[in-house]
């Protein structure tokens, strides 16, 4: 969906509701904002109480004075509804809006988030409460989009919720037949005999079975997102509009991954908000890898929200320094901030919009970055970044709205996530498919190769490349549109654990599918679990590469072996095998392959199939290209991901946007330094 107004949204979380009582903080909040060159700021994330601070009382001065202010200066105003965060009075009165958890606990008040999805009070209170806001500002000039709730995750087990989910699962498998059958409850004898018996799955209770959390998640997904259009509906019918989005986010900082949230399906939610937009915090500057690494995730995960749509994203927030949640809060050094965000805009995003505006004073968020610092001063070192940033945005700003050209997609699916790692057996640890994809992406990402990062669910039949590595669950259908993909002259690669399971986890009989067998032109006779410690090696080429964690022993039907096991009691066993069929071909991985061999194995493909790089330069693998694309120009972000100087000779002629010189042939890129070109096209 294409905003109106021609510029990048620059702005992000704006709390006056914490500054009420201060009002020459709020005087300079405004001047601040023109200094930094904000345009857009959010409203109203967490201020319910401060909107009906008793039921019923609406007091709605405040935020229509703020909206006026932001009005008056050009901004322009992504209000959000208020239900992330609810006020005492609602917990108090109706317990029911809280959450219990797994073990039938109920929630008191606090933190936020927290609330049941299937309450009906709740979900009457915050129609009322979104009906005020759309009557009231819906109409506003201000106002650019509707931001619904925040960072929706969690699940609640109450009485309510357990009713729409045994409504949700008939609705599913209509007979309790069907479902003991899909969940293979004949195990362990647990076999359901009545509907009343079907409880969510609990530590207390039953929780082993595979199947019932897998659609215990699918049910979460969907509770999310049926509350989600319950918000949107007052909007929708007062402000047909204006877009509405809600915030997405990533996860793993605990074990120093960065990875598209699991917990919800966002492949599926995407297609109910208009544009997608996302929170997005890397671990800058951490102890434990390059600069270069951290980049290549957090790109990984720009391309993977670009792709839920294909179209311009929002970064919904960021910090321009630091966080307080991480183990430890690093500040960005200076020019990392300039250099992130701007891989943001490179990778689809149409806005740098931060968490917050302003450094709260006091409570849980106090030491979280922000624009203004206690410090309150536009002398600040953050401040400054900011606006320097902020300029430079209004420079590049024809590239907003852009696309992106793609011609490779690796496949991730959310619910085979969940199942491969609910499953028992195998490596804990280890499973890691989103980490794994990663690992194959990392080639494309240092040779600037764009990808698309997209669900089997979505249309791949254009890409010239496609990989689906540990794709665990699989259903015919999409078994299908492999194959004809393939046969129409795809090239695909995949490997150990694909299609194992059908979509309620069930194993598939007789090995690997049918078509499958005949795509890969192979049988899958066994798949072995390695320790960390250990590994196998296998050939391929001219060299030897180590592989890790898996090795799965299969049998050439069809396929052509490129690669054997040396080790162990499969050596001698296909390792990397090729299947011609139809029009394309097949690559199947035994084992999980190393970054040297994927380096060797993707350089070998891109240059059979063509693969058009973005570099205008012999690849840097520390050195990021990316490009959008209008109808007459391309744009490249060319982004030094090092704290030392990169030469990089550059192959076409290119124009620098922001001074519109062409740029040299030899450029000596400095450390963190970000070039913003074009070549007319
Ligand atoms: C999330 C939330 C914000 C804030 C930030 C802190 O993204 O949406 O309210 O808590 O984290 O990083
Ligand atoms: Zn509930």
């Amino acid at each position: 969906m294409d905003m109106d107004n021609q510029y990048f949204m620059h702005g992000g979380d704006y709390n006056p509701d914490q500054w009420l009582s201060y009002p020459d903080i709020l005087e300079k909040d405004f001047s601040y904002m023109k200094q930094a060159k904000i345009n857009t700021v959010t409203l109203g994330v967490f201020s319910w109480n401060a909107l009906e601070p008793e039921e019923g009382q609406y007091q709605f001065k405040w935020l229509d004075e703020i909206f006026d202010h932001i009005h008056s200066i050009g901004g322009r105003v992504i209000l959000a509804t208020p239900s992330g965060g609810r006020p005492q009075w609602l917990s108090q009165k109706y317990p029911e809006v809280n959450r219990t958890n797994n073990q039938g606990q109920k929630h008191g008040h606090g933190f936020r988030h927290n609330h049941c999805y299937s309450s009906p009070i709740y979900r009457e209170k915050v129609r009322a409460i979104n009906q005020q806001l759309a009557e009231r500002y819906g109409a506003h000039p201000a106002l650019a989009m509707w931001h619904i709730s925040n960072e929706f995750s969690g699940e609640c087990f109450c009485s309510y919720c357990q009713e729409n989910w045994r409504k949700w699962l008939k609705n599913k498998y209509k007979d309790l037949a069907s479902l003991n059958h899909a969940w293979w409850m004949s195990f362990w004898g647990n076999s359901y005999s009545d509907w009343s018996q079907v409880l969510p799955p609990s530590p207390l209770g039953e929780h082993k079975v595979h199947g019932m959390d897998l659609d215990w998640k699918r049910f979460v997904t969907d509770m999310t997102i049926d509350f989600y259009l319950h918000e949107c509906a007052p909007l929708r019918a007062q402000t047909p509009n204006i877009p509405i989005t809600t915030n997405f986010m990533a996860e793993g900082h605990a074990t120093q991954d960065f990875i598209p949230l699991e917990g919800i399906n966002y492949g599926k939610f995407a297609q109910y908000v208009d544009i997608v937009s996302w929170d997005s915090y890397p671990d800058w500057h951490n102890d434990f890898e390059r600069i270069a690494d951290t980049a290549m995730k957090s790109a990984y995960v720009h391309d993977q929200y670009w792709s839920l749509k294909k179209e311009p994203f929002l970064i919904m927030e960021c910090t321009p320094s630091h966080v307080n949640w991480h183990q430890f809060n690093k500040a960005k050094k200076p020019g990392m901030h300039m250099l992130s965000a701007m891989q943001q805009i490179a990778h689809g995003s149409d806005s740098t919009l931060y968490f917050q505006w302003r450094q709260s004073r006091g409570n849980s968020e106090k030491f979280h970055g922000a624009v203004i610092s206690h410090d309150g001063s536009s002398e600040n070192r953050v401040f400054k970044e900011v606006a320097a940033y902020g300029e430079r945005l209004t420079k590049i700003k024809e590239i907003k709205g852009t696309t992106r050209k793609k011609e490779v997609a690796i496949l991730f699916d959310w619910e085979s996530n969940w199942a491969l790692n609910r499953g028992g057996g195998f490596g804990r640890p280890t499973r890691r498919y989103p980490q794994t994809l990663q690992e194959h992406y990392r080639y494309f990402w240092e040779n600037d190769i764009a990808l698309d990062i997209l669900t089997p669910d979505q249309d791949f039949s254009n890409y010239t490349l496609v990989l689906a590595p540990m794709l665990y669950m699989m259903t015919p259908d999409i078994m299908e549109k492999l194959e004809k993909y393939v046969e129409n002259g795809g090239m695909l690669v995949s490997s150990y654990f694909s299609g194992m399971v059908n979509e309620t986890d069930l194993l598939y009989l007789g090995g690997l599918p049918q078509t499958l067998q005949a795509l890969f032109g192979i049988e899958v006779l066994e798949l072995d679990t390695l320790y960390p410690h250990e590994y196998n090696h296998i050939n391929y080429g001219n060299k030897t590469y180590k592989t890790k964690d898996y090795s799965a022993i299969v049998k050439v039907k069809t396929a052509q072996v490129l690669g054997e096991f040396q080790l162990d009691f499969y050596r001698g066993t296909p390792a990397i095998t090729k299947n011609s069929y139809g029009k394309g071909a097949a690559y199947y991985f035994s084992a999980r392959t190393s970054n040297e061999f994927h380096h060797d194995f993707y350089d070998q493909l891109a240059q059979e199939l063509e693969l058009k790089k973005e570099s205008i330069a012999e690849a840097n693998p520390v050195v990021s290209i990316q490009s959008r694309s209008s109808s007459i120009r391309d744009y490249y972000f060319i982004m030094n991901f090092s704290e030392i100087d990169q030469p990089l000779s550059i192959s076409c002629a290119l124009t620098n946007l922001e001074t519109d010189q062409l740029l040299p042939t030899f450029l000596q890129l400095k450390p963190y330094e970000v070039i913003v070109a074009y070549k007319v096209n």
